[in-house]
């Protein structure tokens, strides 16, 4: 991959990389069309990274659709499929790990220990072989997106991270692989998450600035779905993911909620209410 990558460096140009784990959906392909648009050779990664799954069971079912990958990836542009296997990641006598400090404790990182070291150390060692000079991220997993920014300025990566909005069901139930493990009855229900960050940025549009109302409007929301389970539902500092008592910068309202036994996450941006 790497002397790939050096070969397309020598000739001037300008790679693109999407990192995904495998089980393409809409969302990923908005983030190929993205990168495509702005470079001039386009990698995606499919890897299903061991490394990051806290629990086993979630590793075991999670999906992996290669043919439909592949054919998803030619009908976008990609120049390369790299498809690293877990032993060449992670051969005997790996140890090493990259860990980013507080932003990665709270939210999942407060419900997945481990999670986020399994995501920078991966998202390095893509970056350490695909040399990118541009990389694609979804809001869909805005910790994840902040935390690789943060990552990429601390360790002078030298890599521009991109977020890209979250793609939708018509319904507002954002695209995720884990959707597929969802009944009927609970993907109806799964709108709860949509509609409780909607109603939080209702109100502070209306002016709420209190962060413990909004939550409390949103949980309600939520709540009223049969069987739905509040994991977390925090409003935190759109940069820095500290946690907001009041409204009063760009913020970030992030929640996860169990259906049944699938975990489903989405996040919404609050804007604090004008002055006055
Ligand atoms: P994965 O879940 O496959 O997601 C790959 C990329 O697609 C991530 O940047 C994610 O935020 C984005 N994405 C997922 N659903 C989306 C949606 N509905 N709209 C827009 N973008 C969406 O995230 C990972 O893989 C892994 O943690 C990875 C970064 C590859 C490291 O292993």
């Amino acid at each position: 991959m790497r002397e790939d990558s050096l070969a397309a460096r020598g000739r001037g140009r300008r790679i693109g990389f999407v990192p995904t784990m495998g089980a393409l959906h809409a969302g990923h392909l908005a983030l190929l069309d993205y990168a495509r648009a702005h470079c001039d050779r386009l990698v995606v990664s499919i890897f299903v990274n061991p490394l990051q799954f806290d629990r086993k069971d979630d590793l075991e079912r999670y999906p992996r659709t290669w043919e439909s990958d592949l054919a998803a990836c030619a009908g976008h542009g990609v120049d390369v499929v790299y498809y690293p296997r877990a032993e060449a990641m992670y051969p005997p006598g790996f140890q090493t790990t990259v860990s980013v400090g507080p932003m990665t404790q709270g939210l999942c990182g407060a419900f997945r220990p481990g999670h986020f070291d399994g995501v920078t150390t991966v998202v390095l060692k893509l970056f350490n072989a695909v040399l990118p000079h541009l990389a694609v991220f979804g809001e869909k997993d805005y910790q994840q997106l902040k935390v690789i920014q943060r990552m990429v300025r601390d360790l002078d990566l030298g890599v521009e991270v991109v977020g890209r909005p979250t793609v939708r069901e018509d319904d507002g139930l954002a695209l995720s692989s884990r959707n597929l493990h969802l009944s009927a009855p609970e993907r109806r229900r799964a709108t709860c998450l949509w509609r409780g960050l909607n109603r939080a940025r209702e109100l502070a549009a209306s002016g709420e600035r209190e962060v413990a109302r909004l939550v409390a409007a949103a949980q309600e929301v939520i709540e009223s779905a049969e069987g739905a389970r509040v994991e977390y539902l925090e409003v935190v500092e759109a940069e820095t993911l500290e946690p907001l008592v009041h409204l009063d910068r760009p913020a970030r309202m992030c929640t996860a909620v169990w259906l049944g036994s699938t975990r489903l996450i989405d996040n919404l941006a609050l804007e604090p209410p004008a002055e006055g």
